[in-house]
């Protein structure tokens, strides 16, 4: 089961900051459970676990089947919370490199996700001798990256198989009812999948948003939804004995005693896109109203050798949580060498895991005595159910930490400001006064 620790958190918060918050807890846990905080209308994911549909749920299992039987790759069109659970979850459970590994699933390629020529046309490229479908996911069914990204790869559809044929590979997640997106597939007669109304897009990856990418790849999507269930009957009793609570009081204490930056650190590459996921879950939930601690992420012992520096003797700005994910699959031992011309017989036979956990209790000690405070989570290992739990476990802990910061968690009027820009600037219809303003300003 998923623990949370924190290392001589006394040398740096004083007094019994839990004993404090616990109170503040108690309320954002009943406005988590009953909906009736801010954005409480998004809140859907709290139960979700529990409540999911079913059918929903066989339909996704049945198009992924049908999907690894007639694609050999699966193009994924989404941009921020349509997109970063499921490559985060593919990426840790099946790696980074899975579609370069000899498998019987379809690879899956996630584009749409920015407006580079480069790396959409590439795709394109590689898809041109390859069986594809293609999953379209947007909540709104009106964000322009994923809209054009559309054209150009359903495009490239209907051109391989004709507009007919074309119609059994395009699957659409997106609302039930609304948006460009609903109105075409319904028009066309595409599959759809819904993101449900009272799940925001950076909370919707145990829907069919991340589900179906998910499955295609022959991840356990079942037991994903265990693991998700099982951390939500922990966190449904408030109390500090739930994970979320602690971590979310422990990281609202140190941004109160001045600490701006919170680095997501974890020790294993394939767990690179789970910390995308969770910088936008937690930079979208709480920066705003010119408050909350700013997410990065680095991935040790890699960025040791860069960002190691500045953590260790920069700005006294950072704390660090550092996700361990329990024992490798493999279990590698380092070669003897009777020379041993580079040294390194002292590790020979030690096993990558235990040169890698002395390398954690090492960079432990070292942030801490350099004033960078650090917290731990564990998972007992890096199957489907633990990442479910590890999911809902940040979800959960994110509501919290939006009501402790007296904000709501499940809105985001700040990604509007480029978007209008944007649209002005592009000569959409409806801007014609605002691309002339910003015309002008750019002259300056
Ligand atoms: O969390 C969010 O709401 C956003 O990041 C969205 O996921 C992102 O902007 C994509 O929106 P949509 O799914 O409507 O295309």
């Amino acid at each position: 089961m998923l623990e949370m620790q924190t290392f001589q958190m006394d040398s740096f918060l004083s007094g019994d900051y839990k004993k404090e918050l616990a109170p503040h807890l108690a309320e954002a846990q009943q406005k988590l459970q009953s909906g009736s905080g801010a954005g409480g209308e998004f809140t859907g994911w709290v139960h979700l676990p529990r409540n999911y549909d079913r059918d929903e749920f066989a339909r996704i299992q049945a198009a992924a089947k049908k999907i690894q039987s007639d694609s050999q790759a699966l193009v994924v069109i989404g941009i921020g919370g349509s997109y970063l659970g499921a490559r985060g979850v593919i990426d840790c459970l099946c790696s980074p490199n899975y579609n370069l590994k000899s498998k019987s699933t379809p690879n899956v390629y996630f584009v749409g996700n920015g407006l580079s020529a480069d790396a959409m046309g590439e795709v394109l490229d590689l898809l041109e001798n390859v069986d594809f479908s293609i999953n379209v996911i947007s909540k709104s069914g009106t964000t322009t990256e994923p809209a054009v990204a559309f054209r150009f790869f359903r495009e490239a559809l209907e051109k391989k198989y004709g507009k007919e044929a074309a119609k059994s590979r395009i699957y659409a997640t997106t609302d039930k009812s609304r948006g460009a997106l609903k109105k075409l597939a319904d028009a066309e007669g595409w599959e759809t999948f819904v993101v449900p109304d009272e799940i925001g897009g950076r909370f919707s990856v145990l829907t069919a948003v991340g589900l179906l990418p998910i499955a295609v790849t022959g991840v356990d999507i079942n037991a994903l939804m265990q693991g998700a269930a099982d951390m939500m009957n922990i966190c449904e009793n408030g109390s500090f004995d739930c994970p979320a609570w602690q971590y979310a009081a422990t990281r609202y204490a140190l941004y109160r005693a001045g600490y701006s930056i919170e680095l997501l650190a974890c020790y294993d590459p394939a767990f690179r896109f789970m910390t995308e996921w969770w910088k936008q879950l937690y930079g979208e939930s709480e920066g705003k109203e010119g408050k909350g601690l700013f997410p990065a992420s680095v991935e040790f012992t890699a960025d040791l050798h860069s960002m190691g520096q500045y953590i260790q003797e920069g700005k006294r700005l950072m704390f660090e949580t550092v996700v361990r994910l329990g024992s490798s699959d493999r279990q590698l031992l380092v070669p003897h060498d009777a020379d041993d011309g580079d040294g390194l017989n002292f590790v020979a036979g030690k096993s990558m895991d235990f040169i890698r956990d002395k390398a954690m209790e090492g960079t432990l000690l070292a942030h801490t005595e350099g004033g960078v405070p650090n917290l731990i989570v564990k998972t007992d290992g890096k199957s489907a159910a633990d990442l479910g739990g590890l999911i809902y476990f940040f979800e959960y802990a994110c509501g919290l930490s939006g009501y402790l910061l007296e904000v709501n968690p499940f809105d985001q009027p700040g990604v509007e400001a480029y978007k209008k820009n944007m649209f002005a600037l592009l000569g959409k219809p409806g801007y014609e006064d605002r691309k002339a303003e910003l015309e002008a300003k750019l002259q300056k």
